[in-house]
């Protein structure tokens, strides 16, 4: 039920840092430890490399695990599309493990590549927000988001429990191979999670900015590194899908080699920069655009931040910040969609779940 609320869409956007608390509380123990399923930690330790297949912004989430599972837990990756994998499977490692994430579990591009991969024997864990779907129930393990059910078309709280619950498998199994983090995750969701809390509480400035930036554009760009590209993926998608606008998201280095030839005079750019290693880098790219006349709108983060970013979000360790940089493009979609007077929860010409490949 959407209660108040104009929109689900919204409403689950609010739900954000209820939806990370929870994932906390449903993955601690007794001692108050995180742990999973161990028949998943088995399956990650047998494993040479994890396959993570998945489409649109589960897809987008997917991407960022590649960073939690080869930066934390020091497993290989590879993230696809699922309809590409399904038709173009690319030459396997000895001793794969796939994981399917996917909000739905109904998602026909990712079940056929469940019910190959299911028929050449190798082992599959399904990541969904519904127990009982079809994947979940044909996958060997399933890892619950824990997000509520999602109604709206443009998945929001979703994508945040799908980072959180991959960055909460892929800690608890370096830990199971004694690998010393030098973080606590349960502290740094938490934190995270407060975070999110400012931002959709910012919803008066995010409204300003769709206003200013969104109003009669006909297209914009999202730049980042690093995970701020894969969120910027993700913004640009949000963006396209309820609001029709067209948007891509880059690599900030990307964008020279062909792209910029489409910024014009007041080209909104949208520049994500959470990342301390790569912040003069996007901030050079921002330079490249601003030179060409385009009209940026830098999100960054406080500890790296600038005179002149529009908005600043509170500092989040670096590894959890696409929890955060992503709630101000979700709202900033929002806020456009409105203006445009776009249906925010049904847009055309899509459905909830895709269940045709
Ligand atoms: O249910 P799934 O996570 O498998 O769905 C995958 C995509 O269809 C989905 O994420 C889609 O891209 C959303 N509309 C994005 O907001």
């Amino acid at each position: 039920e959407k209660g108040t609320y104009p929109h689900y869409m919204l409403k689950e956007m609010d739900e954000q840092p209820a939806v990370i608390r929870k994932i906390v509380k449903a993955y601690q123990n007794e001692q108050g430890q995180l742990s999973i399923d161990p028949a998943i930690l088995e399956a990650l330790h047998d494993a040479d490399r994890l396959y993570i297949i998945a489409a649109g912004t589960s897809y987008h989430a997917g991407l960022i695990g590649k960073e939690y599972f080869e930066k934390v837990a020091g497993i290989p990756v590879e993230v696809h599309i699922s309809s590409e994998f399904g038709y173009n499977m690319p030459l396997l490692s000895e001793k794969p493990l796939f994981m399917f994430i996917t909000q739905s579990g109904e998602t026909a591009d990712s079940r056929q590549v469940l019910v190959k991969i299911t028929e050449k024997g190798y082992p599959t864990i399904t990541m969904t927000n519904v127990k009982g779907s079809t994947l979940s129930r044909e996958a060997d393990h399933t890892l619950l988001l824990h997000a509520g059910p999602e109604i709206a078309v443009a998945s929001t709280k979703a994508y945040v429990a799908q980072v959180a619950v991959l960055m909460v498998t892929a800690s608890v199994y370096a830990q199971s191979q004694n690998k010393t983090l030098d973080f606590d995750v349960v502290k740094e969701l938490g934190i995270a999670a407060n975070a999110v809390q400012t931002v959709v509480d910012s919803k008066v400035e995010m409204e300003k900015v769709a206003k200013e930036f969104l109003a009669t554009t006909r297209n914009a760009f999202f730049i980042g590194r690093n995970v701020d590209f894969y969120v910027s993926l993700e913004g640009a998608l949000k963006l396209k899908e309820i609001s029709y606008i067209q948007a891509e998201g880059f690599a900030g280095g990307e964008l020279k080699h062909g792209t910029i030839a489409l910024i014009e005079e007041g080209t909104p750019i949208f520049a994500i920069a959470t990342q301390q290693a790569v912040s003069l880098n996007i901030r050079g790219n921002v330079k490249e655009v601003v030179a060409r006349g385009a009209n940026p709108c830098i999100i960054s983060m406080e500890g790296i931040d600038e005179e002149g970013d529009r908005f600043v979000l509170p500092r989040v360790h670096e590894l959890f910040s696409p929890l955060v940089a992503v709630v101000p493009l979700q709202l900033i979609s929002y806020y456009a969609a409105l203006h445009r007077e776009c249906d925010v929860d049904k847009p055309r010409n899509l459905a909830k779940s895709v269940t045709v490949e």
